[in-house]
């Protein structure tokens, strides 16, 4: 094993939700100017005051120097498509345009184990340079997509969730399984997959329209028989999908009435975009413990609209924050508190860089029920670390100059910051990413 490192420099880490105000409320924040994190054997050992840690540490401890940076937990993306890389930024469509025009013909292509390795590859590569080191990932319908996946990010030991799509309807050929062939096929990768590990499974049909009943409700049977597995699908997005899943299902009362009917919503499910919600329907997803995946980025590019926070806390609903790839624009976590930013200040809900930070990292593990593995630096969580830096760029140096506490350093970073910002990325105790000066 690695054995012990000691990485030394200024921290910051959530110990709980630090609410809405200017400042974070009492006792949510660790912060350390002089910090440092003890890593063992993949695991955090201690965390504390640098001088404070030095006469328990080994004497050949290896200590690397992050003294002019800023550590974090590593980040968390709580809902995003690894296969949709490819087709980022594509022009001009909405929603159920964008899935027949753009989306459905690229996802075609994963039926080939070739390519499905090469886009995987490519997209965790991408993810540790934004310094994520935990996502949510739809896979393909094709069962080759999600082996790929997983073997990847485990040759890679990266703490990932990912799942097989469903979808049996309203998609060309080359997309559709059957009820019974994508149950079968995602039993199978539950048996090779879960657990295995820091791998576990997430359920995954697509959304309302792309599943008949028949398959609804033998994922929710899977769900009931395994409570501990994890479930992803899409929510009231957008006006025509929403008068779409009514028309498909006249007997539901609304779109998370389907849902609801084939047992599809427990505390671990995902709902990304949760855009057009009633507050009834938000209250029946807080009680039920779910989360919705707030997606700015996504959001903005497909018009799809202004997703309402408050309203969502107000509920006791949790939302976690995700990049949803490639409906969104950057896999960057500093891109989508950036966005989820300019999405509050137009419905007069602005976001502090504590609450940003804080869903970027402890809220989307306890969203997604992995905060006694990840989300916080504190002894015995997965040694998932970024680093940061706040001179990265000679416009961000001038700056975080000018900035007078962490909160205002925290903001700029969360407003100006991009991949350069992303000094290292530690997961499972290694380095996995060193950003090199051009
Ligand atoms: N709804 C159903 N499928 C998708 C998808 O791939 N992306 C987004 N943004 N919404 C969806
Ligand atoms: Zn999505």
């Amino acid at each position: 094993m690695n054995n012990h490192r000691i990485l030394r420099g200024p921290l910051v880490s959530f110990l709980n939700d630090p609410g809405e105000g200017d400042a974070p409320d009492a006792g949510s924040l660790l912060h350390r100017e002089d910090g440092a994190i003890w890593i063992e054997d993949g695991r955090i050992r201690a965390v504390g005051d640098y001088q404070t840690l030095v006469p328990s540490l080994p004497n050949d401890i290896g200590v690397v120097d992050y003294t002019d940076k800023l550590m974090m937990p590593g980040f968390i993306d709580s809902h995003v498509h690894y296969v949709q890389l490819d087709i980022m930024a594509s022009y001009g469509r909405q929603l159920l345009d964008w899935l027949n025009d753009y989306t459905f013909p690229e996802e075609c292509r994963f039926a080939e184990r070739v390519h499905a390795e090469n886009v995987a590859e490519a997209f965790l590569d991408e993810q540790l340079r934004v310094g994520t080191t935990t996502a949510q990932v739809f896979c393909t319908s094709h069962p080759v997509s999600v082996d790929t996946f997983f073997a990847a990010a485990k040759r890679r030991g990266l703490r990932m969730l990912a799942g097989k799509v469903l979808m049996d309807r309203h998609a060309p050929d080359g997309l559709t399984d059957t009820a019974e062939g994508g149950i079968r096929d995602s039993e199978r990768l539950i048996s090779d997959w879960h657990g295995k590990d820091r791998l576990g499974y997430t359920l995954t049909p697509r959304f309302a329209p792309t599943s008949t009943p028949a398959q609804l409700d033998a994922t929710g049977g899977i769900l009931r028989n395994a409570p501990d597995l994890h479930l992803q699908t899409h929510l009231s997005e957008n006006q025509g999908e929403i008068a779409w899943v009514a028309e498909l299902f006249p007997d539901c009362k609304d779109y998370l009435g389907v849902y609801e009917r084939y047992g599809l919503v427990g505390p671990r499910s995902t709902f990304a975009h949760g855009i057009h919600l009633t507050q009834p329907m938000r209250n029946r997803l807080a009680a039920a413990g779910a989360n919705i995946a707030f997606c700015p980025t996504s959001n903005l590019f497909l018009g799809s609209g202004l997703f309402d926070r408050l309203a969502c806390r107000d509920a006791g609903l949790n939302t976690s924050l995700a990049s949803d790839v490639g409906g969104g624009t950057d896999l960057s976590g500093l891109a989508t508190l950036k966005a989820a930013y300019q999405v509050g200040q137009l419905l007069d809900q602005p976001m502090t860089a504590w609450q940003g930070f804080y869903r970027l990292t402890l809220g989307n593990a306890r969203a997604l029920h992995l905060d006694s593995h990840i989300g916080s630096l504190r002894e015995g969580s997965d040694a998932d670390i970024v680093v940061l830096d706040p001179y990265a760029t000679p416009l961000l140096s001038r700056r975080i100059e000018r900035t007078r506490n962490l909160g205002e350093r925290l903001f700029a970073l969360m407003m100006l910051g991009d991949d350069r910002t992303v000094h290292a990325t530690w997961a499972n105790g290694t380095c996995v990413h060193q950003r090199t000066l051009e």
